[in-house]
């Protein structure tokens, strides 16, 4: 696939491999693809991409655990992602994996440019490590706590409640402490580099209140076997952030391509300090121009309260889409995402609103497809007039103005949304889109045209006018729909589909 620097490009992160896909994964995948198949919907050069994180101690263990030699054992999960990615229509150019030989290369090329550029250096490394996290914490964002199982005393991380355990080792470290006013001063000069507003302030706040240390990049082969070698270093394995932000730059064609887009990254809430600091830290001494744009999306709760699995409130993406259609699911997704908070999952919900989907849509198109009305008439009515004038000569003010504000809505509908879609505001698009349902079935409700029909005495100029009314707000209500169904189709691809070809309409 060629890219050129005009590509909207939009990445989700990768996911790591070590337990199977939850609602979360489903949902930003499902955010990416949305605005992806938007704007590729408006003739946009696209490119999208989502994968598995495979290195790391995490995944290293989680194979340990299960038995499995870890390139196998990634296999079957990667592939588990790449079913939910089917199921629900997730329509990405590349799944990419980082055991990928050519994410290898890329690496590769990365690291030795950074080191090339002096960011790179060696040294002794003491701090407090959470393997759950992959990521070392300094003394004051650990607290002690009680192991929930054995009772005994360990240090857990504030912010994640994950253990962590004091280590000393040899790695190479980054110089982000030399990069930290850079960052700074890039984030103010871009104001919408990060979004929602929240998590702007809240980097902005990171990097004013305290100096950031340098990061470790590595970990002695001999604890972390399942990664990527340091070039020239067999015994040190590259930190698994490091190597999976590089996927973003890999699936770009780096270092080969010619033109490389800025992506849109769309981040969870708990990923953002790597993609909003590091992530710019470590382009900018690879002399790489920064993303496009970080969005951050808050999380999905069940009952109010993160899912897990011991608590037994896990939402399934695979089996709601098995029961529901996986459309039911993109829908209630969009319709209930706002950027800045967190979701609750609710089965009720979800069934609710296709109910509602069905009732506003499919019904309007029953009723408009209904025996007492003549679609060919209509539509032949429609391609050798122009709306205005036959509502000219309706002669009925209050008429003529109900179908031209339902026209005006429905024409504006595609750049009303334009903005939403693009910035992941889906639950504006998707409220947009339903509001449209009742004013054009209002339409039926009003103007009850199965009532126009014509009977014998009717003279030439009665005939004439109630057909020509009716045929107006058939007119209307389809042509309508069909607008409707084809903006709905980045957020429910079968749905709009099944209608669209019901209506015999392509949908481009
Ligand atoms: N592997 C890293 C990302 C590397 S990107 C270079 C990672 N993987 S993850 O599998 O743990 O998480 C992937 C994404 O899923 C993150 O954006 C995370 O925020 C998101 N979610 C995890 N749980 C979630 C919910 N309950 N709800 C919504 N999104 C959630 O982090």
């Amino acid at each position: 696939m060629k890219l050129s620097l005009k590509t909207v490009y939009t990445t989700t992160p990768i996911f790591y491999v070590n337990a199977k896909p939850h609602l979360g994964h489903f949902y930003t995948m499902t955010l990416a693809d949305v605005r992806n198949r938007w704007c590729k919907f408006n003739n946009r050069d696209t490119f999208f991409t989502t994968g598995t994180d495979e290195h790391g101690l995490k995944v290293q263990n989680a194979a340990e655990k299960a038995g499995i030699e870890p390139k196998l054992f990634c296999d079957g999960l990667a592939d588990k992602f790449k079913e939910l990615a089917k199921l629900g229509d997730i329509k990405y150019d590349r799944f990419i994996r980082t055991t990928d030989v050519d994410h290898y290369a890329a690496v590769n090329h990365f690291w030795n440019t950074v080191n090339d550029n002096g960011y790179i250096y060696k040294g002794q490394h003491s701090g407090w490590y959470s393997v759950s996290d992959e990521t070392f914490y300094t003394e004051s964002d650990i607290v002690e706590s009680n192991d929930e199982k054995t009772g005994k005393k360990i240090m857990i991380a504030k912010e994640t409640m994950n253990e962590v355990i004091f280590q000393t080792e040899e790695n190479y470290f980054f110089k982000l402490s030399k990069l930290q006013k850079n960052i700074l001063d890039y984030i103010k000069s871009n104001p919408k580099f990060i979004k929602p507003q929240k998590y702007y302030d809240f980097i902005i706040h990171e990097l004013e209140s305290r100096e950031l240390p340098d990061l470790s990049v590595s970990r002695p082969s001999s604890r972390l076997q399942w990664g990527i070698p340091v070039p020239n270093d067999d015994n040190q394995k590259i930190y698994v952030w490091f190597d999976a932000l590089v996927n973003y730059l890999t699936s770009e064609g780096y270092p080969n391509a010619k033109e490389f887009p800025k992506p849109t990254h769309l981040v969870g809430k708990d990923i953002i300090k790597f993609h909003c600091i590091y992530w710019p830290a470590f382009l900018m001494a690879a002399n790489i121009q920064l993303p496009e744009q970080v969005f951050v999306h808050g999380h999905w709760l069940m009952g109010g309260r993160k899912m897990s699995k011991s608590r037994g409130n896990v939402a399934d993406p695979i089996e709601i889409s098995n029961y529901y259609g996986s459309d039911s699911l993109r829908l209630f997704m969009m319709r209930y995402s706002v950027l800045d908070t967190d979701g609750d999952y609710n089965e009720k919900t979800l069934n609710a609103l296709r109910s509602e989907f069905i009732d506003k849509f499919c019904n309007l198109m029953i009723r408009s497809l209904s025996k007492n009305f003549s679609i060919e008439r209509a539509l032949g009515r429609l391609q050798s007039n122009k709306l205005e004038t036959l509502l000219n000569e309706v002669n009925d003010e209050e008429f003529k103005n109900s179908i031209l504000s339902v026209q005006l809505q429905i024409n504006n509908l595609k750049n009303d949304i334009d903005d939403d879609i693009t910035n992941f505001d889906m639950y504006k698009a998707t409220h947009k889109l339903f509001s449209m349902g009742p004013q054009i079935n209002s339409l039926f409700d009003i103007y009850e045209p199965w009532k126009l029909k014509v009977k014998q005495d009717d003279d030439e100029m009665t005939k004439h006018n109630k057909q020509l009314k009716q045929d107006i707000i058939i007119f209307t209500a389809l042509d309508s729909l069909r607008v409707l169904l084809l903006l709905f189709q980045s957020i429910i691809p079968q749905y709009s589909k099944m209608l669209l070809d019901r209506l015999n309409i392509d949908s481009k």
